[in-house]
């Protein structure tokens, strides 16, 4: 890395959402792992009690890692010969390392938080374990848990769904009105990451959810859009040219459930208007970040939109309104217009200005028109989660990627300490702001998720 680069943030910094996190949120997180183990061997499982319990060991012995600030250990080979992945944390490590001890308390916070699940990951996939834990989603309980508190947020999106063929049909020609409708749905979109299980971890409530989903809230929220670039990502990526040739749109996922089904709006949306003709979706291919999107999720939200049980309101009220959703997104799936995608590069430590480095990811992205990235991980990846001054240019903050030849807009709501391409003096009164709101760190507006960003670079 030049030494002109901002450095990282890092976990003993108080004043970064860094530090929260080692000393509570991740301790939580690992705790909730811990339960959810036990459950499902108590509950289901009895005849994997040896196995649960081992692994259950090796995450309490994490957890008092980070109670002692214990060094963070590279991989070892046999690791990596399950996961050949891991060799490059090692790579990452050992450069870390050579500017100070890498200790949990202390390390890089973006580096160790991807670390982290890699290493809780290895703990089911082991070779010694039984193969019940190789695909086992140790947040899959917490995923639909939410997803089905969630049921008003999706009936609402189902609904807008419904009267939109008529508003389609209206708008034929009408550009200026086209482009009204595509910015509702990347609202809808946007605003989907709030609801984030690594946020709301461990005990979330109805009240929680309903906070941050729904028509209302997000009118509420039009101001805390901070950065907003999506007019200009609409005329530079030529989304909004009426010619008749096919436009690829992609979407780096983030978390599976709610945000997952707000997603699959905006891109039922953008197919039946024709402003897309393909849309891929790329996904994790392990547990990660809690919430984050996996194959088998998409999968999964599939059978519970179509399962009258588990959303049994809308079911009993407005059966027809999640059946034409379902149908629809099913129709192009099959018909490969929604095409699911995975790649490990989406769950390395590296940040994504190494993109083009790993040629047939960026082969493939390269094909596209307009790359979405969702959430607060890709928006920290994408500027490599450096100390930037927030006055910086998006453009000059996702460094390599400038120049790849990919068409970015990344939707985020702020949920770490990152954030560029700010106006002069705003961060400074945002600060103020919330402290005067009566939090303690004002810096941490910018890990609230109360504001968001929309930033583009072609
Ligand atoms: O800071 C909160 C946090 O867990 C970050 O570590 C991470 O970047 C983010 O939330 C995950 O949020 P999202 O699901 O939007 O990427
Ligand atoms: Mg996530």
């Amino acid at each position: 890395m030049p030494s002109t680069l901002p450095p990282p943030y890092y976990n003993d910094d108080k004043k970064s959402f860094a530090y929260p996190t080692i000393h509570k949120r991740w301790p939580t997180i690992i705790q909730g792992a811990i339960d959810d183990v036990r459950q499902s061997v108590d509950e289901q499982h009895p005849e994997l009690q040896k196995s649960g319990t081992a692994i259950v060991h090796k995450l309490e012995e994490l957890l008092t890692e980070f109670k002692n600030d214990a060094k963070v250990r590279a991989f070892t080979e046999q690791e990596i010969a399950i996961n050949p992945y891991l060799e490059h944390f090692n790579t990452s490590l050992a450069h870390f390392n050579q500017a100070r001890l890498v200790t949990w308390q202390t390390g890089p916070w973006l580096y160790l938080e991807c670390y982290l699940y890699q290493f809780v990951n290895n703990f089911f996939i082991d070779e010694q374990t039984d193969k019940f834990w190789h695909t086992y989603d140790v947040f899959a309980r917490l995923k639909t848990k939410t997803f089905k508190q969630s049921e008003l947020g999706v009936l609402e999106l189902c609904k807008r769904y419904e009267s939109l063929s008529q508003q389609l049909g209206q708008v034929a020609g009408d550009q200026e009105a086209l482009y009204l409708l595509f910015a509702e749905f990347i609202d809808i979109s946007l605003w989907g990451n709030a609801t984030d299980l690594s946020l709301l971890a461990g005990n979330v409530t109805l009240e929680d959810i309903k906070s941050v989903q729904g028509a209302e809230v997000r009118k509420k929220n039009e101001e805390k859009i901070i950065v907003n670039d999506l007019k200009n990502a609409w005329v530079e990526s030529g989304l909004g040219n009426t010619s008749d040739k096919s436009t690829r749109i992609d979407i780096v996922l983030d978390n599976s459930g709610f945000e997952l089904f707000a997603d699959l709006i905006l891109s039922l949306f953008l197919l039946d208007s024709k402003l897309a003709s393909e849309i891929h979706v790329h996904c994790k291919e392990i547990p990660w970040f809690v919430s984050d999107t996996m194959p088998k999720d998409f999968d999964d939200l599939l059978k519970q939109l179509s399962d009258g049980e588990f959303f049994p309101e809308i079911y009993k009220d407005d059966a027809k309104s999640i059946t034409t959703v379902y149908e629809k997104i099913t129709s192009y799936y099959k018909s490969n217009k929604i095409i699911v995608n995975h790649h490990p590069f989406w769950t390395l430590d590296y940040n994504y200005w190494a993109i083009p480095k790993f040629a047939d990811l960026y082969k493939q992205l390269k094909e596209s028109d307009l790359v979405i990235f969702k959430g607060d991980l890709n928006y920290r990846k994408l500027t490599g989660d450096l100390q930037w001054p927030k006055t910086t240019p998006f453009s000059e903050a996702i460094q390599e990627l400038k120049s790849s030849g990919l068409s970015i807009l990344s939707l985020r709501t702020c949920k770490a300490d990152v954030v560029v391409g700010l106006p002069q003096g705003l961060n400074e009164k945002l600060i103020k702001e919330y402290e005067e709101a009566g939090n303690e760190v004002g810096e941490f507006w910018s890990s609230s998720g109360k504001w968001a960003v929309i930033s583009f670079n072609k």
